[in-house]
C-alpha cells in the first residue's frame, strides 16, 4: 500500500523544488568577486535578517564593518555570530551601539566614528521596522516610528557622515522596498498626525527612503559619492514580527516556500549595489533582482525637494537641546 504513496509524493516534491529553483533563478545573485581590504563599512539593523547577511559578506571580502545595532548588547552578540560564520579569522568587525529611535543615540553614534575613523567607504541605511497601524508608535522624539526610524534616522545618520562618505570613493545603500509604490508623501503632514487608518505609513517611510537617495545624489557636492536605493524582494526575516499572529505563520508557510527568500537571498540586491564596479558610475537610481528597477511610482521633482528641506528643519527643531 505504500507504493501508490511514494508514486505520487516523490514527483510532487520534486515539482516543487523544481518551481522553487526556477523562481529562485530570477532573484538575481550578486556574482561579482570584489574585494573590500581597507575599506570601512557601516551596517545598520545588523543584529538580524537582512543587514546581518550584508554585514557578514562585506566582512567576508574584507571590509573593517561597523556593526550598527539597537544596543551594544546585541552588536556584540552578532559579531560573535558573524565571526563564527567567516571562513577566515581576520575579520574586522566593530560592534556600536545606535538607538534609530533616537536622535541623541545616532549623534552620538556619529560622533564616536567621525573620531575613530579617518574615512567610510560603505554606509548600509538598512535598518527598519513593521508595526501595525493602529499602534501609533512613536520614536524618543515622538515622530511616528517608520516616518522616524526606517527614514528619518537614516536622513540624520548620512548627513552626518558625509563628511567621511566624500574623501574617497563611498557608496551610501538604502534598503528600501517595492512597498513604496503604494506610499504617499503629505507634504503637509509629514509625521502622520493627523493621517487616517488608511494609510500604510511602512509603505509611505519606504517612498521616503527612495527620495531620499534620489535627493542625496542630486544634492551632494562631493564627486565620490553614489546613492543606490535597492528593494530587496519579498524575505522571511522577523520584520512582520508585530503585526503577524502565531497562525499567520502556518498561512504563510505555503507562501513563504514558493514566494520568499532567504535573508541571504534578500542581501543580494544590497550587496551587489555596494560592491558591483560596473555600477560605479550611476547614482539616484532604484535596483531589484541585482539589476535597474523601473518603480511604477511616480516621483515629482518637487516633492523630493521639499521632503528634503522639511526634514532638515524638522531634525534641526529636534535636535536643538541636544
Ligand atoms: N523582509 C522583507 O520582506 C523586506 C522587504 C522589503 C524591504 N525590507 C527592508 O529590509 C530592511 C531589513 O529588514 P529585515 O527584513 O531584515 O527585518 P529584521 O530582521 O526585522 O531586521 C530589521 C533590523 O532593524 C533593526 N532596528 C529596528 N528598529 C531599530 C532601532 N530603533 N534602532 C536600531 N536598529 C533598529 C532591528 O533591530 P532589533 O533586532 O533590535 O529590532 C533589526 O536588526 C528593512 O529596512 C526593511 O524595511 C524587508
Ligand atoms: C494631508 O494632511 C492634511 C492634514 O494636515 C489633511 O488635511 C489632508 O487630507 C492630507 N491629505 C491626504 C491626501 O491625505
Ligand atoms: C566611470 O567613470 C570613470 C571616469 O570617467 C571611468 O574611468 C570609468 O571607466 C567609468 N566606469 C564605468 C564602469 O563606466
Amino acid at each position: 500500500m505504500a507504493f501508490p504513496l511514494s508514486y505520487y509524493i516523490l514527483p510532487t516534491f520534486l515539482l516543487l523544488f523544481i518551481i522553487r529553483k526556477v523562481r529562485e533563478s530570477k532573484w538575481g545573485k550578486c556574482k561579482n568577486n570584489v574585494q573590500l581590504d581597507g575599506k570601512t563599512a557601516i551596517v545598520t539593523g545588523a543584529n538580524s535578517g537582512i543587514g546581518f547577511e550584508i554585514a557578514r559578506e562585506l566582512a567576508q571580502r574584507k571590509a573593517h564593518v561597523i556593526v550598527a545595532c539597537r544596543t551594544l548588547e546585541k552588536a556584540r552578540e552578532a559579531c560573535l555570530q558573524i565571526h563564527a560564520k567567516l571562513k577566515s579569522d581576520q575579520a574586522v568587525l566593530i560592534p556600536m551601539e545606535v538607538n534609530l529611535a533616537s536622535l541623541k543615540s545616532i549623534k552620538n553614534f556619529a560622533e564616536e566614528v567621525n573620531k575613530n575613523h579617518e574615512e567610510i567607504n560603505i554606509l548600509v541605511n538598512n535598518a527598519g521596522v513593521s508595526f501595525p497601524n493602529s499602534q501609533r508608535m512613536l520614536t524618543e522624539d515622538k515622530f511616528e516610528i517608520h516616518f522616524g526610524v526606517n527614514y528619518l534616522a537614516h536622513f540624520y545618520l548620512t548627513s552626518l557622515l558625509l563628511k567621511l562618505l566624500s574623501i574617497a570613493p563611498s557608496r551610501v545603500i538604502v534598503v528600501a522596498s517595492s512597498l513604496h509604490e503604494r506610499g504617499e508623501i503629505n507634504l503637509s503632514d509629514l509625521n502622520h498626525l493627523h493621517s487616517t487608518k488608511k494609510t500604510n505609513l511602512y509603505a509611505n517611510s519606504k517612498l521616503a527612503n527612495v527620495y531620499f537617495a534620489q535627493e542625496l545624489a542630486r544634492r551632494i557636492e562631493s564627486n565620490h559619492v553614489r546613492v543606490y536605493a535597492c528593494c530587496p524582494g519579498w524575505v522571511y526575516t522577523g520584520l512582520f514580527r508585530h503585526s503577524l499572529k502565531w497562525y499567520h505563520y502556518i498561512l504563510i508557510a505555503p507562501v513563504a516556500f514558493f514566494f520568499m527568500r532567504s535573508a541571504k537571498q534578500g542581501a543580494q540586491t544590497p550587496i551587489y549595489c555596494a560592491t558591483e564596479s560596473s555600477i560605479e558610475n550611476e547614482t539616484g537610481l532604484l535596483y531589484r533582482d541585482c539589476k535597474p528597477y523601473n518603480s511604477k511610482a511616480i516621483f515629482y521633482d518637487n516633492v523630493g525637494i521639499k521632503l528634503w528641506e522639511q526634514s532638515q528643519q524638522m531634525i534641526n527643531d529636534a535636535t536643538k537641546e541636544l
